[in-house]
């Protein structure tokens, strides 16, 4: 069976092919130019989806070397994520499946971050503890079986993401801030002060908002203008990296403490960071689990992660209609919340 995937949910353009299980084109087409503005803008991320989609699915093609009528399902990502941005992927997958007679399937993005880490050669084992760290979600869940889903925790407030790319603003790194954090924090071994972790009232929830909060009063009371010279920034990268990776560990040893579970797996764009990494390399040892965390190429968003969710549901029985519509925002309970 040979699955397309299809992902254009915010700044990557991006096509997969897999065939018979294996992964045989995972095409990324990133948007760097947003960076000058220091941010997405999605009107022009829409216009450059739609101006790459078509040469980038002829590209997939070539390179897992099938011809579009080999294709037996096809699947894309329908939200969340820019609703514009989403309507060029969703629109140009149903029209294929229209005009090719195949079957569609519309993926929900976060899910394809979820299954993502069935992407590497050790997978996860059921049931899992997944931790979604990206730029618009933080999810902590119980992930039984493909087809269900426990939401322990989400974040109150900021996504990981959104707090280190803000952060890094306020440090004038320019956009994506986290990658730029990370590799500033990598030269400071021990700042000499730290930023609070907030609690929250369920003890599964994450807040960035506070934290965000912190490295700004800091950055006013010490700096001129909180201006930090270029020396004192690798510190105050690190403290808040820091704390950021001590909000997410402490939430999943505590869940580790609660549940039965065989495997974890961090996944999302900031499962790229290497203090996440570490950390979670510790607990896993500590707790006798097997850790998977996807590589770079899909951490990030990426088309394989959106084709291999949709294989997953399709073997599953399930097909969506041809009307099936984009959805910025993932539904408030999405995700069934264990009972607490
Ligand atoms: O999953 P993703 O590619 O897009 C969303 O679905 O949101 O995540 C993008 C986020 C950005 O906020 C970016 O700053 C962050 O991932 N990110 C990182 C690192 N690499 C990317 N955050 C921390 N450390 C990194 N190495
Ligand atoms: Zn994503």
């Amino acid at each position: 069976m040979i699955v397309l995937g299809i992902e254009s949910s915010c700044d990557e353009t991006s096509v997969a092919v897999i065939s018979d299980g294996k992964l045989v084109a995972n095409l990324i087409a990133s948007q760097d130019f947003h960076a000058n503005y220091g941010g997405v803008i999605p009107e022009l991320s829409s216009r450059a989806h739609l101006q790459i989609i078509t040469p980038l699915f002829k590209q997939a093609l070539e390179k897992a070397q099938i011809t579009k009528d080999a294709i037996d399902v096809i699947a894309a990502t329908a939200g969340p994520g820019l609703i514009g941005a989403l309507l060029v992927g969703l629109t140009f997958a149903k029209g294929l499946a229209y005009s090719l007679s195949k079957p569609f399937v519309a993926v929900n993005h976060i899910e394809g971050h979820i299954f993502s880490g069935f992407l590497m050669e050790e997978k996860p084992q059921f049931p899992f503890l997944g931790l979604v760290v990206s730029g618009g979600h933080t999810l902590l869940l119980i992930v039984k079986s493909e087809l269900e889903i426990i939401r322990l925790g989400t974040t109150i407030d900021d996504a990981t993401g959104e707090a280190f790319d803000k952060v890094a603003k306020m440090l004038g790194l320019g956009y994506p801030g986290g990658p730029k954090i990370q590799a500033l924090a990598e030269k400071c071994s021990k700042p000499d002060f730290s930023f609070p972790v907030a609690r929250t009232k369920n003890e599964y929830d994450f807040s960035f908002s506070g934290l965000k909060t912190s490295v700004l009063r800091f950055l006013q009371t010490n700096y001129e203008n909180a201006l930090p010279p270029e020396e004192d920034k690798p510190c105050i990268a690190r403290a808040f990296q820091d704390a950021v990776v001590k909000a997410l560990a402490t939430r999943a040893e505590k869940a580790l403490k609660n549940h039965d579970v065989k495997s974890i797996s961090v996944v999302g764009g900031v499962a790229a960071n290497l203090g996440i990494k570490s950390a979670f390399e510790n607990l896993a040892k500590k707790y006798g689990k097997t850790l998977v965390m996807p590589s770079l190429e899909f951490c990030g968003d990426n088309a394989a992660m959106i084709a291999l969710r949709g294989k997953q549901l399709f073997e599953r029985g399930v097909v969506s209609p041809l009307n099936f519509n984009a959805f910025p925002a993932l539904p408030e309970n999405y995700f069934r919340k264990v009972a607490e």
